[in-house]
């Protein structure tokens, strides 16, 4: 199965996109190994610094400059590090994850403001529920071929002129699985900026800014910040 290539932390697939049981496995690696996840991953040493760098700050800047105001939705939150330092920036945010165990841990950690066991695939908020959507990696983990809805679905609980983040994983266009300090197994998605540019294009997003950036020796992360053109 894994005849694509690998380094040292990724092992590459031969298929394009992801299988109902990858997606499954992932949910279920999330789920059980939260706590871990949390203080290797989101909460270890530097990383606020590094997602204040590259996607949050960056998202928060470009969120006054279009004087937007409002509620701000982090899709795939995890414990809430990234809603923890927009409340202390001012903001107003709501988050949602499809694993409780990371919920559960935010809440335990003290964060206040709502978060919710949802998959983003199937949300459920009235259109026009937010100004701004920030989706940092979570992505990764749809297939391919549920983009454009998911991206439809982000248009609608967007206002006119709401503001969205999202991070791809840059790549060969495959699927790849990591086993890591987590303990079990996830699988991404993987594309050049391209075909990323080009989801959110046709859905009706309007790029205002592109970056990459990459940790450690896993495939880069390519972010898009894009207004919701109505
Ligand atoms: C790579 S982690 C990112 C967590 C956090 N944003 C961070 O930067 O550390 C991806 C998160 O997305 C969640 N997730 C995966 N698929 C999801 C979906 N369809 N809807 C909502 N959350 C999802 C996972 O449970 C996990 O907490």
């Amino acid at each position: 199965m894994y005849k694509i290539g690998s380094t040292k932390e990724v092992l590459y697939t031969e298929q394009k996109d992801l299988t109902e049981e990858q997606i499954i496995v992932t949910r279920q690696t999330y789920e059980r190994n939260a706590d871990r996840y949390v203080l290797n991953y989101e909460r270890r040493d530097g990383a606020l610094d590094e997602a204040r760098l590259f996607t949050l700050d960056p998202f928060l800047r470009e969120f006054e400059k279009q004087g937007l105001e409002g509620k701000i939705l982090f899709t795939g939150c995890g414990s809430g590090r990234d809603m923890e330092e927009a409340v202390k920036q001012g903001f107003s945010v709501v988050g949602i994850d499809t694993s409780l165990h990371m919920i559960n841990i935010g809440k335990i950690m003290g964060i206040k403001s709502p978060m919710m066991e949802m998959d983003m695939e199937r949300m459920d908020f009235p259109e026009n529920s937010f100004r701004g959507i920030f989706c940092e990696t979570a992505i990764a983990h749809i297939r391919k071929k549920d983009i454009p809805s998911l991206l439809a679905s982000f248009r609608r609980v967007l206002t006119p002129d709401g503001l969205l983040l999202v991070t791809f994983r840059k790549g060969n266009g495959f699927v790849y699985m990591t086993e890591d300090k987590v303990g079990g197994r996830r699988y991404y998605t993987s594309m050049s900026r391209k075909r990323a540019d080009k989801y959110l294009l046709e859905s009706g997003f309007e790029i205002i800014g592109k970056s990459s950036h990459k940790v450690g020796s896993r495939p880069p992360y390519y972010n898009l910040i894009a207004i919701n053109k109505k």
